[in-house]
């Protein structure tokens, strides 16, 4: 969900539909604003798109300098008005705006309606909201300190911000495990679950931590932890550009992000490698090479996509450095009283750091003693903070639902982890060393050469637009690429697909293979080439009809299959790199052609801060 909340001179409610409408990615089902109107709290809200709120308000003139907004991803009762937040209070006077959930909302809920309170919707937010209330008449207190006291009984996890019909100009904000940045202004303030919001106004933020609760009151900030101590807001500047958040000209966030890799993979080995003096070095890692160096083990945690770069870590560790990997499901790992020894090493992968799954691993792991290294994207973002050290991934904000950019990146990062540790352990040659460096630094120019394909690959997305069912093949490097392929086509066109060992095939998939079933193979050359060749005769034996990514000049697979899509020739350990990339494309044009929201496909958020 993302929370946009405003307090200064401008008229809030237009900002703060701006702000949700670049917050929409988080999620999509409802929104709505408070806005505080002649001493009175107003709130407006509407199933579906941030836009249909938008024009169910166009009529109205507004005024008000004060507001809260969000936009939801259900989980507590289904997207409807009603469910939607703002949420009030028993006597109106306050609104609140919340994302994560309240786990013992149920008991709450319980005492408070044998009070006499009166609920609207199914909602633990609104049960919140009526905490405050209740605590805030029973003790006197200020508002900020009844939200401190509400918050300090609650079980979950939370941002809010809180407003008062009482107190103009006043807002209270608070975290625990989903994040909140404020941003300062001139005489004004901005809260929001990201900087993206805010950056068009002020490069000013501050990251809210855990239990701190931030009021601003009268045009001033003070932060207190939930225990009433004072701390001293650390001002931090956005490094991020308004370009970067914005479509620029391209039909959907996705198609741009996909366009922008040969610039987001250069970005994320910016300082880092320069391959003519062979200099690899990145500064989260300096204090932790060693460790990594001398770990028995690596264990990598993350969710969706980013479990997917865990994998391909998996294959670059392993065969570089010579390290046992495991790759884990943070979600599964966490419940697992997973066996962590003192010389492990756990590697959190999270485009937007906030994963609430991830998260929680990295708690776990960090109980038994473990050291945490952290790939992250978002700067300054939850994970990035739990983690002992790190390096961030530096694609820049990634808005489209479907991670691209992000999960090169990832890969990239990895790599260079990867081939830093291997150098230091002597796993590889100094000339391996310094072919790889040249042959990773090379990687931007030879996505940039994908492309080139990008109308072949429309071509071939015609043709299956619409297909039922897909599978993706792929052995070595190119297995997790099969699995990537495969959910970027679920997750924005609906079809459903599979991804697979393609040696596994054998051992069920193939019964499925028919004329109907269109079948992907990453076939790249490497050094499980000939094997491929024979996976994909298995298929095309029963029909199946084949797209297959080939490496440029391959002359023998176009020959067998009904589809090619080249892509240049790399290094074998970087091969993810370059063969996603038309995997990516072919979802993206399918998902067009099918008509359906690529940028916001059904059911899915950017980032998923509940369990
Ligand atoms: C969500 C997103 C996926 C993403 C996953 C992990 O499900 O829709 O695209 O891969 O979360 O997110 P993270 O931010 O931790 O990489």
């Amino acid at each position: 969900c993302g929370i946009v909340a405003y307090t200064g001179s401008r008229e809030a409610c237009h900002l703060i539909l701006k702000g949700l409408k670049r917050l929409e990615y988080r999620g999509y089902d409802s929104s709505g604003i408070a806005l505080l109107e002649n001493g009175e709290l107003n709130i407006y809200k509407k199933k579906g798109k941030v836009a249909d709120l938008e024009s169910q308000l166009s009529e109205k003139p507004f005024s008000a300098t004060t507001g809260i907004g969000h936009t939801r991803w259900a989980t507590h009762g289904e997207p409807n008005d009603v469910n939607a937040h703002p949420h009030f209070s028993n006597n109106r006077r306050l609104a609140i705006i919340h994302n994560g959930i309240i786990e013992n909302y149920a008991a709450i809920k319980q005492n408070l309606t044998q009070k006499g309170h009166v609920f609207h919707s199914d909602t633990d937010t609104e049960v919140l909201i009526h905490f405050i209330e209740d605590i805030q008449q029973e003790t006197g207190n200020a508002l900020e300190a009844a939200v401190r006291l509400a918050l300090k009984e609650v079980v979950g996890a939370y941002a809010i911000v809180v407003m008062s019909a009482d107190h103009p100009g006043q807002l209270i904000a608070a975290r625990k495990g989903s994040p909140l940045v404020i941003g300062i202004g001139e005489n004004e303030y901005f809260f929001a679950s990201d900087a993206t919001p805010i950056i068009e106004y002020t490069k000013n933020v501050v990251y809210l931590d855990d239990y701190e609760v931030a009021t601003v009151n009268q045009g001033k900030l003070s932060i207190r932890n939930l225990d009433s101590t004072e701390t001293v807001p650390y001002i931090q500047l956005l490094e991020m550009e308004l370009d970067t958040i914005e479509k620029g000209g391209y039909d959907h966030f996705m198609i741009k992000e996909i366009f922008e890799q040969p610039r987001s993979i250069a970005d994320s080995m910016r300082g880092r490698l320069r391959a003519a003096d062979m200099h690899l070095q990145l500064g989260g890692l300096n204090n932790y090479l060693e460790k990594l160096a001398c770990a028995e083990r690596i264990i990598l945690v993350g969710c969706g996509t980013s479990w997917h770069a865990g994998l391909v870590a998996e294959y670059l560790f392993e065969e570089l450095a010579r390290i046992n990997v495991e790759v884990e499901y943070a979600s599964e790992f966490r419940y697992r009283n997973p066996v962590i020894r003192e010389n492990d090493m756990v590697i959190a992968i999270s485009q937007s750091g906030e994963t609430a799954d991830t998260l929680a691993a990295i708690e776990l792991a960090k109980s038994k003693g473990a050291t945490i290294f952290g790939v992250c994207n978002v700067v300054g973002s939850s994970i990035a903070r739990a983690t002992h050290a790190g390096a961030y991934t530096h694609a820049g904000p990634e808005i489209g639902v479907a991670s691209t950019k992000a999960f090169t990146a990832q890969v990239t990062v990895l790599t260079l982890i990867a081939i830093a540790v291997a150098r230091r352990k002597n796993t590889i040659s100094e000339e391996t060393y310094r072919q790889l460096l040249g042959a990773l630094e090379a990687i931007p120019g030879k996505v940039e050469k994908v492309f080139e394909h990008a109308s072949r690959i429309k071509e071939i997305a015609y043709i299956f637009t619409y297909a039922r069912n897909f599978i993706y093949l792929g052995r070595g490097f190119n297995f997790p690429v099969a699995l990537e392929g495969a959910l970027k086509l679920k997750e924005i066109s609906y079809i459903h697909a599979e991804g697979y060992p393609a040696a596994e095939m054998k051992h069920g998939p193939i019964a499925l293979i028919d004329e109907d079933m269109p079948v992907v193979f990453l076939a790249t050359r490497d050094s499980s080439y000939e094997k491929i060749v024979s996976n994909i005769q298995e298929v095309k034996a029963r029909r199946g009809r084949v797209i297959a990514i080939v490496t440029e000049g391959d002359t023998l697979i176009p020959e067998m299959v009904d589809f090619v899509i080249e892509v240049p020739e790399v290094h074998e350990i970087l091969t993810p790199l370059v063969s996603v990339i038309p995997l990516q494309l072919l979802s993206y044009y399918i998902a067009v052609m099918r008509g359906r929201n690529v940028d916001q496909p059904r059911n899915l958020a950017k980032s998923v801060t509940v369990e």
